[in-house]
């Protein structure tokens, strides 16, 4: 009996151990996918110089930016705030996301974004990403077109807008609390 007890505690350790080795290789792949454009995404932060200080474990949900759900091991917050040393404003590809399915939180707060390039918006994450509860696109470029793709975000209960280009809404200063 005894023994039979201990064969089942070592299985559930060593499946542990498992998923403890690393976050799912898709998602490892995909924050690789998100690297040419969130380029600090592997990097911790120290003072003002993110450089010298990459991360040193393969496993990802070690990482600073990066929250894994402890037993399920998939990635539940992703902090891309101020992550990318480009000064220009670009173009998101929301798609890039469609892997991490169990993401509640995602900042992309302070990274000169301007918008999501054509038929990539955050509508794209409607279907998949239905844990998705908080967004900060705080401190970017993102201008009232944005709106009708953030709209189709149901799960959504917060989102940060602040300091962007806006122009009509704004009774609550860009934070919305769904
Ligand atoms: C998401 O953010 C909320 C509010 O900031 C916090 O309470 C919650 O713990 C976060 N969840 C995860 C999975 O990081
Ligand atoms: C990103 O946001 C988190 C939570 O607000 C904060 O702790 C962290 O320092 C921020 N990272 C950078 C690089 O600003
Ligand atoms: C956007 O990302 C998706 C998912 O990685 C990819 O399939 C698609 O080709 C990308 N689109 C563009 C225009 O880069
Ligand atoms: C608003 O952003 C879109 C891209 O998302 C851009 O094509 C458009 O020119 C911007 N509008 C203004 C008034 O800047």
């Amino acid at each position: 009996m005894e023994l039979k007890w201990l064969a089942m505690v070592l299985v559930v350790l060593s499946l542990r151990a498992g998923l403890c080795d690393g976050c799912l290789e898709e998602e490892r792949f995909a924050l690789f996918q998100l690297k040419p454009f969130f380029e600090f995404i592997n990097y911790k932060l120290q003072a003002n110089n993110f450089e010298s200080n990459p991360e040193s474990s393969s496993n990802c949900c070690e990482w600073e930016r990066v929250e894994c759900d402890p037993i399920t091991g998939r990635v539940t917050h992703l902090f891309l705030n101020y992550s990318s040393s480009n000064k220009m404003q670009w173009y998101l590809n929301a798609s890039l996301f469609l892997p991490f399915e169990e993401l509640q939180n995602l900042s992309l707060n302070r990274n000169f974004i301007a918008g999501c390039i054509a038929n990539q918006g955050f509508e794209r994450l409607s279907s998949k990403l239905d844990k998705l509860e908080n967004l900060d696109l705080s401190e970017n470029h993102f201008n009232d077109s944005i709106l009708a793709s953030l709209s189709e975000l149901s799960s959504l209960k917060s989102l940060n807008l602040e300091y962007n280009l806006f122009t009509g809404l704004n009774p609550t200063n860009g934070k919305v609390n769904i």
